[in-house]
C-alpha cells in the first residue's frame, strides 16, 4: 500500500455525527465561567453522551489556555483502587521499576505528570492523591491555564474504598474533592457523565451535591436533525448505493425516533432489504425483547403495560395501579439496570428507553393493553 493511501478505508456506511451545536455551545459556556459547580450529564442509553464529550474534548484539547483530561472508565477500567490511581495519574503498567528513572515524568494518559517517587508514595498511601491533584490544578491555574476534568462512567468506582479503608469510600471522597475544587476554591472544571440513572439519582439526592452541581440531559436527536441526516445520507454517512425520500425518512423516524445507533442499524439493513420489511422486522425484534424480558412474570407485565398508554410514570402511578411499593421499586431497578426503562434522575420519572421500545410494548400487549401471545 502506498503511504498516502493508508488512511483511505472505504466503507459503504460510515459513522455520522449530526448537529449537537447546542450541546457543544453549552459545554463551551460551562468552561468559560470560573468553576463553581460540577456538571453531571445524563440521558437514556446510547443517547450520545460519550460521543459528545469526545467531540468537545477534540475541540478544546488543542487550545493553549485549556488543559482538558478525559477519563473513560468503561474503556480503561480494570478493578481496584490501585488501578484507579494508576489510571488517574497515568502510571505506565508496562514499565518495570528498574526501567524507571527516578526523575522521569510519564503517563499513559498524560493525566498528571508526577515523579516516580511521588507516585510510589501515593500508592503506598503515604501521600493523598487529592492533595497532589489540587497542587497540579494550582500550578496550571497560575500559568493561566484552565484545568478541565471529564470523567465518563464514573459509577464504575462506586464500590471502591481508598487504601482498603472501609470508612473511606472513594466515590464520596471524590465528590468531596470535586466540590472543594469547584464551589470552594474554583480551581478546575469537573464534567461527569453516566449511563446509570440510579447512580445519578443517588448523586442528585445527595444533599452535599444538590446545591453544588448542575444536571444536563443529552437526548436522542430531534426530528429536524434526524430528517436532515436521513435525507442526506451521502453527505453524513457516505452512502452512495441508495437514498431516502421524505416518506421513507418519516417511516424510520416513526419506528426509532432520533435514536442514532438504531438509525445506523436500519441504514445498514437497507443495503439488502426493502424498508418496510426492515422496519417490520425491527418492531418484531423489539417485541421479542419485551417478551424475553418479562418471561412468565405477570408483575413485570403490569409495570410495562402502563407505558402502552402513558408517556412516563413515577412510583406513585404504579402504587395507584395496585402494586406494592417495595416490590415495584425492586422491579423498576431491574428494568433500569437492564436498559428496559430509563430513569430520569432530575424528574424522578421512568419511561421506555426509546421509541422503538414503545413499538415492542404495543406489539406485545396488543391494542387493549392485554398481552397478545
Ligand atoms: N450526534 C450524533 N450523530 C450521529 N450519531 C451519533 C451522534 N452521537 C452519537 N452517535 C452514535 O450513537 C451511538 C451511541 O453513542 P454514545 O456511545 O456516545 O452514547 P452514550 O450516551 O454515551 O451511550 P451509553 O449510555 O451506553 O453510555 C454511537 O454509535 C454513536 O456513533
Ligand atoms: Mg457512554
Amino acid at each position: 500500500m502506498k503511504k498516502n493511501e493508508k488512511n483511505k478505508l472505504e466503507y459503504r456506511l460510515d459513522i455520522a455525527f449530526i448537529n449537537r451545536e447546542k450541546e457543544l455551545r453549552f459545554l463551551r459556556s460551562f468552561i468559560d465561567a470560573r468553576p463553581y459547580k460540577i456538571l453531571f450529564m445524563h440521558g437514556p442509553r446510547s443517547s450520545g453522551k460519550t460521543t459528545l464529550l469526545y467531540k468537545f474534548f477534540e475541540q478544546v484539547e488543542k487550545e493553549q489556555r485549556v488543559d482538558v483530561k478525559f477519563l473513560n472508565l468503561r474503556e480503561s477500567w480494570s478493578g481496584n483502587y490501585r488501578d484507579f490511581i494508576r489510571i488517574f495519574f497515568g502510571v505506565d503498567d508496562n514499565s518495570s521499576s528498574k526501567d524507571i528513572k527516578e526523575t522521569r515524568e510519564y503517563g499513559i494518559f498524560n493525566f498528571f505528570k508526577l515523579s516516580v517517587e511521588v507516585l510510589k508514595r501515593m500508592e503506598k498511601g503515604e501521600l493523598d492523591p487529592f492533595q497532589i491533584m489540587k497542587r497540579e490544578f494550582i500550578k496550571l491555574t497560575e500559568k493561566g491555564i484552565k484545568p478541565v476534568i471529564i470523567i465518563d462512567e464514573l459509577q464504575a468506582v462506586e464500590h471502591l474504598y481508598m487504601n482498603n479503608d472501609k470508612d473511606r469510600q472513594l466515590i464520596i471522597e471524590l465528590f468531596n474533592f470535586f466540590v472543594a475544587m469547584t464551589k470552594e476554591s474554583h480551581l478546575a472544571h469537573i464534567i461527569i457523565a453516566s449511563s446509570d440513572g440510579y447512580f445519578l439519582s443517588t448523586v442528585y439526592n445527595d444533599s452535599r451535591l444538590k446545591k453544588t452541581s448542575e444536571f444536563y440531559k443529552v437526548d436522542y436527536l430531534e426530528k429536524e436533525d434526524t430528517m436532515e441526516w436521513l435525507l442526506n445520507l451521502e453527505k453524513y454517512s457516505k452512502v452512495k448505493e441508495y437514498s431516502l425520500g421524505e416518506a421513507e425518512a418519516e417511516k424510520i423516524w416513526d419506528t426509532v425516533g432520533g435514536s442514532m445507533w438504531e438509525i445506523q442499524y436500519i441504514l445498514d439493513s437497507l443495503f439488502d432489504q426493502p424498508l418496510d420489511e426492515v422496519l417490520a422486522l425491527y418492531k418484531k425484534k423489539m417485541k421479542g425483547i419485551v417478551s424475553h424480558y418479562t418471561g412468565a412474570k405477570s408483575k413485570k407485565e403490569k409495570i410495562l403495560g402502563l407505558f402502552v398508554e402513558k408517556e412516563f410514570a413515577d412510583i406513585k402511578d404504579f402504587v395507584k395501579a395496585g402494586m406494592e411499593e417495595d416490590e415495584v421499586e425492586k422491579l423498576l431497578r431491574d428494568m433500569v439496570r437492564n436498559n428496559i426503562l430509563y430513569f430520569d434522575p432530575t424528574e424522578a420519572v421512568y419511561y421506555p428507553q426509546a421509541r422503538s421500545f414503545r413499538w415492542g410494548l404495543r406489539l406485545y400487549f396488543g391494542r387493549d393493553g392485554v398481552p397478545s401471545r
